[in-house]
């Protein structure tokens, strides 16, 4: 007589859960990975100890001093990537198209219809230095 061997219920869906659980587990684990790669290819950049007050475009950033108020911005325009290297009449000009920002990165003028992407100011612990990833 053939004997069948019989799971309880419990232990059926855990094991269920457990086979289910695995894509997901490998899912989180390859975005932390790739947002981990990404943040590693940005370039360090070291913002200058005196900023100006205005606007700043440096080679990657612009830096935009408002009293005591610093906002970094990335360089690339949000339209097609270009970099920006233009002040006009206090308004940032993207080269390749025309587009212009305020000084608080958003649209004036198109085609760009996005904030210019802001940049989050670390300071280095040891140094004191303050910088951004770009
Ligand atoms: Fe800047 Fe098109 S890339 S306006």
């Amino acid at each position: 007589m053939k004997e069948h061997s019989k799971i309880s219920r419990k232990k059926f869906i855990r094991r269920i859960s457990a086979i289910l659980l695995l894509p997901l587990v490998w899912l989180v684990n390859v975005t932390i990975e790739r947002k981990i790669e990404s943040e590693q290819k940005k370039n360090k950049i070291l913002l200058p100890e005196n900023i100006a007050e205005g606007i700043t475009i440096l080679d990657q950033i612009i830096l935009i001093k408002t009293g005591s108020s610093i906002k970094v911005f990335s360089s690339r325009c949000t339209h097609l990537g270009c970099v920006i290297n233009k002040i006009d009449n206090n308004e940032i000009v993207c080269p390749c198209h025309g587009s212009r920002f305020n000084e608080q990165g958003y649209p004036v003028n198109g085609p760009a219809a996005k904030r210019l992407e802001e940049l989050a100011i670390q300071t280095d612990s040891k140094s004191g230095e303050k910088f951004v990833y770009a």
